[in-house]
């Protein structure tokens, strides 16, 4: 079996790590990397800590707007498959890298393979929601993370090649967490106590890209009772910037550079709560029990709010400043995003529909809830 993997931003260096590994125990992989996230702490840092191996090509697309990135990507992977000619084309999560990917593999009659399929925030301003949508659709297989995630796919008419496996960020927390606790220094280099600060990040369009929004949230946070350590993003610091926020922001909150994943992840579960716009850190907030408050009115992981887990806010002072404010409760801690081997779930069933012999290594599990 011939896998092209298509990644380019940080969360899905995270998510193709624990695949890769997998997938190159029983086939052969060619990584591509879009270059949509290019600065040394967005990219270089998660493939040196979760030993991702060199990708074969880096596209180094950049960053652009929304139409000249996607068709860069489009055009730079269209003679890589060519060259490649890979049985399937493996891609994940929302991002333009992600649709790039969609287009072009269908397009070149590639089979399609799609990470984190299904989810829907139901918002079509959402740039990520158009991005899932269409590739959900040009997808010829859905490793769907949830039920829910199924369900939606359903609703839209995709049932054939769907396949709930479980999500692979759990599979990556399980082993980060006791990593991140044994290795990491960042509680002592910040001066923090487990379950005295809050852990932000904001990096949605939505939420920086409108002044009014971005100020919002930072008044919000400075409310917080307990200090808010606030890893940002590269866009966020160019709006903080931009729109004369910059004082306001490091005099009231702690604001640092984007964490490694280990230094992110032992952050995260020391927290006393996480405040984000993040799809990952929702979720990877609900894996390590800490209580989430989310800086948007949706979620595409509906389940953690269900059992208690996360709060809905939006870019909301007031709310934002009640949700910090109130104690938090004791929670159910159901399990809708599988059991921690979602990888190799994954990877079990491109080996069944992929490899000429057909004898995957390991056990595919197969749980098409559409069968
Ligand atoms: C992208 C994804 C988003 C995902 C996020 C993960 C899309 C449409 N958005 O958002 O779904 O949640 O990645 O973090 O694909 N920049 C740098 N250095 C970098 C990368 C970006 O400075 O290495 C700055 C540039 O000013 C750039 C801006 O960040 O214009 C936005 O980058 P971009 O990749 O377009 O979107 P993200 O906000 O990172
Ligand atoms: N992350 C990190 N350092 C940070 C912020 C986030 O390592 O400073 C990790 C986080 O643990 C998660 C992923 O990046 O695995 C989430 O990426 P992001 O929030 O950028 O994107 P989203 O998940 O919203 O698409």
């Amino acid at each position: 079996m011939n896998v092209c993997s298509v990644v380019g931003a940080r969360p899905q260096f995270v998510k193709a790590a624990v695949v890769s590994r997998e997938l190159r125990e029983v086939g052969e992989e060619v990584l591509v990397h879009t270059g949509q996230h290019y600065d040394e702490e967005l990219s270089d840092v998660f493939f040196d800590e979760l030993e991702i191996p060199e990708p074969e090509y880096n596209l180094g697309v950049e960053s652009d707007t929304h139409g000249r990135q996607t068709a860069a990507m489009i055009a730079e992977l269209e003679p890589i498959l060519e060259e490649t000619q890979p049985d399937v084309l493996l891609l994940y999560g929302d991002t333009n890298s992600t649709l790039a990917g969609a287009v072009i593999g269908s397009k070149r009659d590639v089979a399609v393979a799609h990470v984190e399929a299904g989810l829907r925030s139901y918002n079509r301003e959402m740039p990520e929601e158009i991005n899932r949508i269409l590739t959900d659709h040009a997808s010829d297989v859905c490793f769907a993370p949830s039920k829910a995630a199924v369900e939606n796919l359903a609703d839209e008419g995709i049932t054939d090649g769907v396949y709930w496996t479980g999500d692979v960020m759990y599979d990556m927390i399980l082993e980060a967490r006791t990593r991140a606790h044994d290795r990491s220094g960042i509680l002592d280099d910040l001066d923090l106590t487990p379950g005295e600060f809050v852990l932000a990040t904001v990096h949605r369009a939505s939420n920086t890209d409108d002044r009014s929004n971005l100020e919002s949230i930072l008044k919000g946070l400075a409310s917080s009772p307990l200090p808010v350590v606030f890893p940002a993003h590269p866009r966020t610091i160019a709006r903080l910037e931009e729109y004369e926020l910059w004082n306001r922001a490091t005099d009231e909150l702690e604001l640092v550079e984007p964490q490694g994943y280990l230094d992110f992840v032992r952050l995260l579960d020391a927290a006393e709560r996480v405040a984000t716009d993040s799809g990952g850190v929702q979720k990877e907030a609900f894996f390590l029990e800490t209580p989430c408050v989310t800086l948007r009115k949706e979620t595409e992981w509906t389940e953690t709010v269900e059992c208690g887990w996360n709060e809905l806010v939006g870019p909301d002072e007031g709310q934002i400043r009640e949700a910090l404010d109130r104690e938090r409760g004791t929670h159910s801690t159901p399990q809708p995003y599988g059991d921690g081997v979602a990888s190799l779930r994954i990877v079990g069933l491109l080996q069944q529909a992929f490899d000429d012999d057909s004898s995957p290594d390991v056990e595919p599990l197969p749980n098409n809830l559409t069968d």
